[in-house]
This record gives C-alpha cells, structure tokens and sequence, in this order.
C-alpha cells in the first residue's frame, strides 16, 4: 500500500499532500496577511514577537542571517530585521510562488531588498550549504509539510555549529473553558471568514483540522531530538494556542 499521511480530515497519499497544501496556499495569497488578523484578533502578532525575541538577532553591526522556512509573504523576516542591528539578513524559503510574490513586492515597498531574500524551496531539501545560518526558524509552517523528520532534518542541516532552531505552531488549548470557545470559534468563524474575505471557506477548515492533527509539544519536542537538536524546550504561549519549540545545533 502506498504510504498514507492527512490533509486535514482525509487520508491521502503522502505524495498528493503538498499539492493539495500548495493549493491552499494559492487560494489565500493574496489575502494571507489580512486573514492573519482576523483569524487571530491581530494576536498573530504577539506570538511572532515572541519568536523574533528567542531569534534574538544582534542589535550591532554583527553579521547574522536568518532562514525563515516556509516563511510565506516574510512577516517573521521583516520583524527580524527590524528588531536587529546593520547585519542582520534574512531568507525567505517557501514552496509556493503566489507566497512569495506577494512577499517580494512587500520587500521592494519598505526598501529591504538588501536584508530579505526570498528563495524558491522544499522545506525538505534545502538548497543551501551545510551550517549556512545563524538561526533557522519556522512558524505556523511545520504541520504543512508532508514529511516533517525530513524537514527538521535538512533545518538542522543548514544551522551553524552554536545555531538556533525556533519553530512556532499551533497547539492544544490546555485552559479550561478556553477550550470550547477555541474548538466554536474554529470550526464555525474561521472558515466563515475565510468565505467572506477569500471567497472560499475550504482553506481555512483545511487550516483548522491540520492544527488538531498536529503532534502534541512533547511529541514534537522528541521528534526535533531524533533530528538532532540538543536542549530541547517549548513553552505555550496564549492558554496553549500556540507553542514556542527552541533547540541547538552544537
Ligand atoms: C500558514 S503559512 C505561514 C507563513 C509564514 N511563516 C507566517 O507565519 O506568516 C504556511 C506556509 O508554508 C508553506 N509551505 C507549505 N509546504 C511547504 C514546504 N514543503 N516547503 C516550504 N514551504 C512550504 C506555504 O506555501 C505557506 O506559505
């Protein structure tokens, strides 16, 4: 039998997957960053300053680079280089080309052409070098990918000895009564956002039901351990909406 992953609810053949998410991804480039805020009540925003806080860029002149996987129209790239000094660059990885139109003409918009690069790629075969980066980070990316061993592999890959690992990503509301609101409001008003602002609610049940099929903090922490990471931690950020997961090449 061939191997079976999900999309979503479904069972599909893992080698379907990607192209079903790519579709998604298509769908809602446009409108990606509006929806960011709707969906979220803006607090999308808080949980990537709290990723660009572990990133940690130097306030210096020092060099430091970031690759940004699966990092879409650049968001946590743009807050990267804002909260970091003169050296600090940013790349921009991303399997799908609407994502990272809509990020390049943002970049041309605030003059950051010579800080964000925006790259064509696989999360699970990155077409970089061995220990090319300060940091690798992540965010709301991981549980899109097919093969997620693969891509925290290749993520440990291209980290420099010493290098930072941060992944964000939705996880499993752990607060009593947050709970049902969180599990109502999911399944009933983001999609209907979503029919409202990209005209199609199919993308974002698609969004929601791969939030709850994602592995729990300690069983995502154990697989980041098998691809190598050492000093491993995640910590819930907003009643455990999401998860910050850190670890260390060394
Ligand atoms: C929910 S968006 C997150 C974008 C951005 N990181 C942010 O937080 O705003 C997920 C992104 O993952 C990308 N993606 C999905 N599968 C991928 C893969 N195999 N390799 C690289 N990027 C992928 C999609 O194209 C999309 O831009």
């Amino acid at each position: 039998m061939r191997d079976q992953t999900h999309f979503g609810n479904r069972s599909v053949p893992l080698s379907d997957k990607q192209a079903l998410v790519d579709d998604v991804f298509h769908k809602v480039a446009r409108r990606y960053d509006l929806m960011n805020d709707l969906m979220s009540g803006g607090l999308h925003r808080a949980w990537k300053d709290a990723l660009v806080t572990a990133i940690n860029p130097p306030k210096s002149e020092r060099e430091f680079s970031l690759l940004d996987v699966a990092g879409g129209t650049g968001d946590v790239s743009f807050r990267t280089i804002a909260a970091g000094g003169a050296g600090a660059r940013a790349t921009v990885a991303d399997i799908n080309a609407e994502m990272l139109g809509v990020g390049r003409e943002r970049t041309a918009e605030r003059g950051l052409d010579h800080a964000v690069t925006f790259v064509d790629a696989n999360a699970e075969n990155l077409p970089f070098p061995d220990r090319s980066f300060d940091a690798v980070s992540i965010a709301f990316g991981i549980r899109n990918v097919p093969r997620i061993d693969v891509a925290l592999a290749e993520m440990h890959r291209v980290l420099k000895l010493g290098g930072h690992f941060l992944c964000l990503e939705f996880s499993n509301v752990d607060v009593p009564g947050l709970d049902a609101l969180y599990e109502l409001y999911s399944f009933n008003v983001v999609p209907a956002i979503g029919r409202a602002v990209v005209g199609d609610a199919e993308p974002y049940r698609y969004l929601v039901e791969s939030i709850r099929r994602f592995p729990r903090p300690n069983a995502f922490a154990d697989m980041m351990r098998a691809a190598g990471f050492a000093r491993v931690s995640h910590r819930s950020i907003s009643g455990g909406i999401v998860a910050l997961h850190s670890g260390w090449r060394l």
